[in-house]
């Protein structure tokens, strides 16, 4: 056996301080030698308890709301991207629970939001997603009311009927909206914190990965069947990575992943591929490992590393397909699962072959949207491609239906588990779960954090 999974802590350590007799990801790059960003260097951890965390919290309709009424109207949300309004006068829906926010490019190229509900008839002026073509207003599909790009009133139809309108009463309701590395975010607190002081450590850590030079290449929207938080959860670990996705053994590492809490918005996981599983029992061969990594055994060089190999092979292939010089990204970037999550629903992947974003919103108290983005380097020219168009799958839909879709049997995996869960903690007699104190201190941090809204 390479490494014992199954001793207990040892009892002199305090809770949280035990890890994974595997080697470390700061282990696994230092055997790398290329130095990866500064900010991957990081390690920052702290125990945040072992309670029980009430399921509650997932099931009940009265928990739901609360989240509703107190955080979903509080926070900074991801909205869109600044490419999906390129233009003035175009202009984009995000929305979540019963918050509906109409982001708009004006005149001077500045976006401004607004509630999206006409103060006639509270009529919305566009449904969810982009709006489609440059519009010179914002115009009420119901009676034409309009308004300019700035919110302010335009035109009435029928001016006669409102003699009695205050006309520097009768704007649109602004909503907070401020942008990150072309991620444009929505508060709708007026009294909120900036933006970048939400963000914690990440425009500090991103500023080696710009995200302005990305763009989105894939958009899936998927429907999960359960709720947001426990969807959310199974992303913030990858302590189920063993048992539910049992044939990446060879080539994730799980259990000594490194955990992150930067703070009560903003944490981090980071775990190694074409490493082995530190539950794996055998030792693998690197050709071994090179072919679990998709490759032919026979092009690996002589005492060559399989995830050094791999690492260059993935530089040239997609330098090549993005068009960009990724000679000096360092293996860790190139390969490894490096996952920011920003409270309450967004994650940041600025790895090159795990190069995503994901967002989880609630559908209703036993559903959530999980978005999954594809975010591209640019090409070196500068040529900005269109944001993809988000595909639709529906709970019973395979991610395997989706051409070339390489998460395609792992997020089915994790879609099957979240119906079992959910059922699972409607039938609960504890009526609590119980979390590792290192693997899944993200979720408690996430949890802890949306305590303080409650
Ligand atoms: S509801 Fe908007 S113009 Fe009447
Ligand atoms: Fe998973």
């Amino acid at each position: 056996m390479r490494y014992d999974q199954t001793e207990p802590s040892d009892p002199s350590l305090a809770p949280g301080e035990a890890r994974c007799p595997g080697p470390s990801m700061q282990d696994i790059m230092d055997a790398d030698g290329d130095n990866p960003p500064a900010a991957m260097r990081i390690e920052e951890f702290e125990f945040l308890g072992d309670e029980d965390i009430d399921l509650g919290r997932y099931t009940d309709q009265a928990f739901y709301d609360a989240e509703i009424e107190r955080m979903w109207s509080r926070t900074w949300q991801w909205a869109c991207r600044e490419e999906h309004i390129p233009e003035p006068g175009q202009q984009y829906v995000y929305e979540v629970g019963p918050y509906s926010i109409l982001l708009v490019r004006d005149q001077n190229m500045a976006i401004n939001a607004f509630v999206n509900s006409c103060p006639h008839r509270a009529m919305q002026f566009a449904k969810a997603g982009p709006v489609g073509g440059r519009r010179s207003a914002i115009r009420c599909p119901f009676h034409g009311m309009s308004f300019n790009l700035d919110g302010s009133l335009k035109e009435i139809p029928c001016r006669w009927d409102f003699p009695h309108l205050d006309e520097s009463n009768f704007a649109l309701t602004s909503v907070r909206c401020e942008s990150w590395a072309g991620f444009v975010f929505v508060n709708l607190d007026d009294d909120a914190e900036p933006l970048t002081d939400y963000l914690e450590v990440l425009p500090d850590h991103f500023q080696h990965w710009p995200m302005d030079d990305r763009y989105i290449a894939l958009h899936v929207e998927k429907v999960l069947p359960a709720n947001w938080k426990m969807a959310m959860e199974a992303f913030l670990e990858a302590y189920h990575v063993l048992e539910t996705h049992s044939q990446a053994v060879f080539t994730a590492s799980d259990a000594n992943a490194q955990y992150d809490i930067f703070g009560k918005n903003v944490s981090r996981f980071m775990h190694a591929v074409g490493v082995p599983s530190p539950h794996l029992r055998e030792d693998v061969s690197q050709e071994k490992l090179f072919a679990k990594l998709g490759r032919n055994p026979a092009d690996l060089p002589k005492g060559a590393s399989a995830r050094a190999t791999h690492a260059d092979l993935l530089r040239k292939e997609y330098g090549e397909a993005f068009a960009v010089d990724l000679s000096n990204v360092s293996t860790s970037e190139m390969m490894d699962s490096i996952e920011y999550f920003v409270f309450p629903n967004t994650f940041f992947f600025p790895g090159i072959n795990i190069r995503l974003c994901y967002r989880f919103r609630p559908i209703d108290v036993d559903h959530c949207l999980h978005e999954i983005f594809l975010l591209q380097p640019l090409p070196a020219s500068g040529e900005r491609p269109a944001p993809a168009k988000p595909v639709r799958l529906e709970v019973e839909d395979s991610y395997t239906t989706l051409d070339n879709f390489p998460l395609a049997e792992i997020l089915d995996q994790d879609t099957e588990n979240l119906a079992m869960q959910r059922a699972g903690a409607k039938a609960s007699k504890k009526g609590a779960q119980s979390l590792g104190n290192y693997q899944e201190a993200r979720i408690r941090r996430m949890n802890m954090t949306l305590d303080e809204y409650l």
